[in-house]
């Protein structure tokens, strides 16, 4: 056999990872290869793969005689929409993906270049976690990569794809990175599976239950998307990624956009309701205002009352942070404070200037709320927006009240820019408790108390359920028509382009964990 041929025949062995058999019970099980993965997420013919031929060096258990080319896991780079990205995905065909030392310094090399050279890195999980035989090698393989993760963060985008089984300690990797995605009934994460819930809590709970992406979604938020196929997932990550920049270096990609084109929309003008207490649907004020189609939600289904994610005004990217009226009438909770203060923080990392729409009634009352540590969780969103350097503009489409007024991007905590809309009402609390309070005495001696009420809570509404009481104190920069935000907003992004702030100097501040 010549040379060559010899090097032909290994780079095919190390392609075909745990063999074929386990890649069709791959494929019986819904689930695409590592390889595959990649090649749908890379530009075609560009990915470079990096150590195929490296093999773990472990003889415990008779794992010498168990050696697979590339050791459970595909790593290397290519571009993705034309832009350098690197990606490890885990080979489930080899030893289910397990990992140890081998697998772990190949994807810490992987990470060393993405930082070294500020492009993102894809981790692609599918793995039945450390493996086992190799022991202690194996915990230090994934410290090893969690130390990593926590260095990259906020220089370079780090996007999890779990596409298989995601336990143990495996899943601080992804928890450690900007953003996860799950596989609809492929994939699960949990610190410890059903068995051992069953055993320390006596709870019968399924895999999916536990850890699957539906629950994910939506009851914990671990994972910012639940995709319906893997396919799905991956169309995602791409998407992802041409919102936001390489490195924190950087600025996001720009689309082509035509100035001259008419940027009114009147559709904006009809959207909030006559009356304050009704409903309506933030997501069309959103559509209003941005690039046609270009919303790409963030962790849709998990604290509906706060809706988050990227979209282009006039080409460029904006992350939108957005209160909920048709939700729990979009007050600030636990999770809304949570999910909120961690998009506010990726965005200003990887400067995406911010807008915010308020409709806000304040922060939820209540027992569940106050012993779930509501003054803690609403201090990061506080804290997030304070701290954020980037270009902040905030329109006030109706309520404004009490605290979460200051914590909604107000001027005071640093935003460029407010805008309110006719319809914007900026005060304390709503009309009618806070006249039950100041008025109470005159309310209750009054001969018809309901009356007196009715006209105190009028008399404070004339007062501050308007924008212009904000206005005329500088807090609300411009009372605009609806139909012209869209316009306002471009012009002010566009003036904001070049800001620079410098905060004052600290080692790292001590955000409200
Ligand atoms: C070594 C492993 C392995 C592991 C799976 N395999 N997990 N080998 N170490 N951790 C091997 C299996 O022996 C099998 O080999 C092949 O991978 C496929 O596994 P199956 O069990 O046949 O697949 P499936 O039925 O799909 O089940 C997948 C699974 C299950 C649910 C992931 O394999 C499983 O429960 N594995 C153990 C999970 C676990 O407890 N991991 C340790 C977590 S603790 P053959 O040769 O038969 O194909 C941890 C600590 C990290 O990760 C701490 C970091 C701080």
């Amino acid at each position: 056999m010549s040379k060559i041929e010899t090097l032909e025949n290994k780079i095919a062995e190390s392609k075909l990872g745990g063999g074929e058999k386990r890649i069709e019970s791959q494929h019986k099980k819904g689930k695409l290869t590592a390889r595959e993965r990649i090649h749908f997420l890379m530009d075609k013919g560009s990915f470079e793969e990096i150590g195929a031929f490296v093999t773990h060096r472990s003889t415990n258990f008779g794992l010498d005689k168990t050696k697979f080319l590339g050791d459970g896991v595909v790593t290397g780079y290519g571009t993705v929409n034309g832009r350098l990205t690197y990606v490890f995905s885990q080979d489930f065909t080899v030893m289910g993906g397990s990992l140890a030392e081998a697998h772990a310094e190949k994807i810490c090399r992987i990470m060393d270049l993405a930082i070294e050279n500020g492009a993102p890195v894809i981790g692609l999980n599918d793995s039945g976690g450390a493996r086992i035989q190799e022991g202690v090698v194996s915990l230090g393989g994934y410290a090893d990569i969690f130390y990593r993760n926590t260095l990259s963060s906020g220089v370079i985008p780090q996007i999890s794809g779990i596409m298989g089984p995601c336990a143990g300690g495996a899943v601080y990797s992804p928890a450690l990175t900007d953003f996860i995605l799950m596989v609809e009934n492929t994939s699960y994460m949990f610190v410890t599976g059903p068995n051992v819930v069953k055993t320390v809590t006596n709870e019968e709970v399924t895999a999916e239950e536990l850890g699957g992406a539906t629950t994910h979604s939506t009851k914990s938020g671990v994972t910012h998307f639940a995709c319906a196929n893997e396919i799905e997932a991956i169309t995602n990550i791409k998407k992802l990624l041409s919102y936001i920049p390489q490195n924190c270096e950087e600025k996001p990609p720009v689309l082509p956009y035509d100035m001259n084109v008419d940027e009114k929309r009147e559709i904006l003008n009809t959207i909030v309701p006559e009356n304050p207490n009704q409903p309506y649907d933030i997501k069309e004020v959103i559509d209003g205002i941005i690039d046609t189609d270009s919303f790409f939600e963030v962790h849709k289904d998990y604290a509906e009352n706060i809706v988050v994610g990227f979209a282009r005004l006039a080409g460029r990217s904006i992350g939108i942070v957005a209160n909920q009226p048709s939700m729990l009438a979009g007050v600030l909770d636990v999770e809304a404070s949570k999910k909120g203060g961690r998009f506010v923080r990726f965005c200003d990392s990887f400067n995406i200037p911010l807008l915010v729409l308020e409709d806000v009634p304040g922060f939820l009352p209540g027992t569940d709320q106050e012993w779930n540590a509501i003054i803690t969780n609403g201090a990061k969103l506080l804290y997030a927006f304070s701290e954020a350097t980037v270009p902040r503009i905030t329109v006030i489409t109706r309520k404004a009240y009490g605290g979460a007024y200051d914590v909604m991007n107000s001027k005071h905590i640093g935003a460029d820019m407010n805008y309110a809309w006719p319809t914007a009402e900026i005060a304390v609390m709503g009309a009618k408790g806070a006249a039950e309070i100041i008025f109470k005495n005159e309310i209750k001696s009054a001969d018809n108390p309901e009356e007196k009420w009715k006209e105190k809570e009028a008399e404070y509404s004339e007062l501050f359920a308007n924008p212009y009481n904000a206005a005329s104190r500088g807090y609300v920069d411009e009372v605009i028509k609806p139909e012209d935000t869209r316009k306002k907003l471009i012009r002010a992004f566009k003036m904001l382009e070049k800001k620079a702030v410098t905060l004052p100097k600290k080692k790292h501040g001590n955000i409200p964990l």
